[in-house]
């Protein structure tokens, strides 16, 4: 069943080229420049009377519907709150019946994000599901929704199933973009940015050798600071997430410019800072970031364009993804952080599929 990869994880990260190619059938419209889903339930006027929208989830699911934050807010120009599930379904969270409900999850049984959607539901809201498991609790409840179509996920840390609910949350915000303001040329860019995706996952998928030399750099560390900026910032939490889970490595995530403001305190030589900075509008900024940590003699795993020579001069390792829209950067710079995770966790021995602790599925509150 692992088909010559040691472990589920590895066999899942390597999938992802085909798992974005699967979610992404049959729902790219070229003809109108814009994505499309069979299971919303909810006709084009409904939708466009959409003035917010929430999300709601746990964990990787959480980090990637911020990601959908992003990309909303640019192609939709809707505002956007993502809620932790646990949280959402406890609070007095107003919610005017212009707001849609979003949860998310890969398993579709996570205890709390299940009480997302019916406390959503009890207060009279659409609430749609973005899930991969077909015919779970989540997906039988919701109004309607969005699979992800990934296949089953044996890995306890999620990894294909996070690129394949960013590439719906792109599509999604496609769709909601040129129900909207969003313009046939500018829908198109987007829909071919999309449509590139497997191909370029498949040229980071590539760099494996240099993704595990970084990996030797962090593998006597006791702490690890992920930063990003703008959409890179859930992707910097979601590299965090994952060493944490499997390699038992404590790191962080925080956005970028936000280091200055207490985290910086930890670093030092043996405080390995990983920078998610493909370039970008921000990239400036970044890169004099990168020097404040470099002044203090922290170790820097640079996650950048190819060919970036400012940042790549920076960096004790530079891991490069292939030039690409920003739109689409998230999908292609968590794949190093994901292999970087599984190498730590791999040069520290520990049982990756099952790291200690964990379930695959949450149905405790
Ligand atoms: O099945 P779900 O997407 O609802 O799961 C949510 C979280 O429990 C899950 O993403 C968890 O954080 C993973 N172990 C992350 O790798």
């Amino acid at each position: 069943e692992l088909g010559g990869h040691a472990h589920y994880m590895l066999k899942e990260i390597r999938e992802q080229p085909e798992t974005v190619t699967d979610a992404c059938r049959g729902r790219l419209i070229r003809a109108e420049g814009t994505a499309h889903f069979g299971g919303l339930n909810l006709s084009p006027r409904q939708l466009r009377r959409v003035r917010r929208v929430v999300f709601a989830a746990c964990g990787t699911s959480w980090h990637a519907a911020m990601v959908g934050e992003y990309l909303i807010e640019r192609l939709a120009d809707l505002p956007v709150e993502v809620e932790y599930a646990s949280e959402f379904r406890y609070r007095n969270a107003p919610l005017d019946d212009r707001t849609l409900v979003f949860v998310l999850s890969q398993s579709g049984e996570t205890a709390d994000t299940l009480g997302a959607l019916r406390e959503a539901r009890r207060r009279g809201h659409p609430t749609l599901a973005i899930v991969n498991t077909v015919g779970s609790t989540i997906a039988r409840e919701a109004d309607g929704g969005i699979y992800l179509h990934a296949g089953p996920e044996v890995g306890v840390a999620s990894t294909k199933a996070f690129s394949a609910q960013v590439v719906v949350l792109a599509m999604l915000a496609l769709h909601l973009g040129r129900l909207r303001h969003l313009s046939f040329p500018d829908g198109m860019a987007v829909l071919e940015a999309i449509e590139s995706v497997p191909a370029l996952m498949g040229e980071v998928l590539k760099t494996e050798a240099k993704i595990d030399e970084a990996a030797a750099l962090m593998t006597q560390a006791r702490n690890a600071l992920y930063l990003g900026r703008d959409i890179h910032f859930p992707v910097a939490l979601e590299g965090a997430l994952k060493l944490k889970e499997i390699s038992y490595l404590h790191a962080e995530g925080y956005p970028t410019a936000e280091m200055k403001h207490g985290p910086i305190a930890l670093v030092d030589r043996e405080t390995p800072c990983v920078f998610v900075a493909p370039k970008g509008s921000l990239h400036a900024k970044t890169l004099s970031n990168v020097e404040e940590v470099k002044a203090r003699h922290g170790t820097i795993i640079g996650v950048g364009t190819e060919g970036d020579e400012g940042l790549a001069s920076l960096s004790d390792i530079f891991l490069p993804i292939p030039e690409a829209p920003e739109v689409i950067q998230p999908l292609l710079a968590v794949v190093p952080l994901q292999l970087l995770a599984y190498h730590v966790a791999r040069r520290r021995g520990c049982d990756i599929d099952k790291p200690r602790n964990l379930a695959k599925s949450v149905t405790v509150e």
